[in-house]
């Protein structure tokens, strides 16, 4: 085998990102964090002041996505993460962006793709997928956390009343709702830390490989 893949999806802050770098780290594995790319997208089109809803112009942006140059940190405002869950229910972009996401899942000797649609669209074929879900609250409570150590105010009830909504858009849109594929195994991180989860994962990936 000259590549390995394993496709890690679930909605914000469900702990997705962590577990996907943690195993990367550990098989020495590349990693993508597809949000990022529909981050970019966003990015783009707002520092140019289009809006986020063109297709043409969106599709335009997403073909100049460039996977290596994509920083976590410039992309991580709140309202990139919002902008990115609009432009992200446009099927030119997601054709676009899905393909540049296919060629970095093909890199040697693995790849850690985490997302909302890589076990169903992206990766079909990736022999370990995995589903990660926490509670709405317990989702809300991490990235309250992380947003008060970033020195950042926002109140709890405002973070959950976002997740809620980003959720809503990211599992009713009709191009690749966020849901679990038919055989991903189900995490959920509600009460489980990250080397817990890091665990189970690893017992199945073992298994696989
Ligand atoms: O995970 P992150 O918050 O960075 O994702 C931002 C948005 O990008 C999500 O809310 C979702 O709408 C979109 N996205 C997507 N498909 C992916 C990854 C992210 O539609 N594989």
């Amino acid at each position: 085998q000259t590549h390995f893949t394993i496709a890690i999806d679930g909605p914000a802050a469900s702990g997705k990102g962590t577990l996907a770098r943690r195993i990367a780290d550990a098989y020495g594995y590349h990693h993508l964090d597809t949000g990022l790319t529909y981050r970019a997208v966003a990015k783009s089109l707002m520092d140019q002041n289009m809006p986020l809803d063109d297709e043409f112009l969106a599709e335009k942006a997403a073909r100049s996505v460039d996977l290596s140059r994509l920083d976590r940190d410039v992309l991580a405002a709140h309202d990139i993460g919002e902008g990115a869950s609009r432009v992200a229910v446009m099927p030119a972009v997601r054709r676009t962006l899905v393909a540049a996401q296919q060629s970095f899942a093909a890199r040697s000797p693995g790849a850690v793709l985490d997302g909302r649609d890589i076990g169903t669209v992206v990766c079909p074929d990736a022999p370990v997928k995995l589903y990660i879900t926490a509670s709405p609250e317990a989702r809300a409570r991490r990235r309250y956390d992380e947003i008060r150590l970033n020195g950042g105010s926002a109140t709890y009830e405002d973070i959950l009343n976002d997740l809620r909504r980003r959720d809503a858009r990211d599992m009713g849109r009709t191009d690749s709702p966020l849901k679990p594929a038919g055989d991903a195994h189900l995490l959920d991180t509600t009460e489980m830390d990250i080397e817990t989860a890091f665990l189970s994962a690893k017992t199945l990936i073992d298994q696989a490989l």
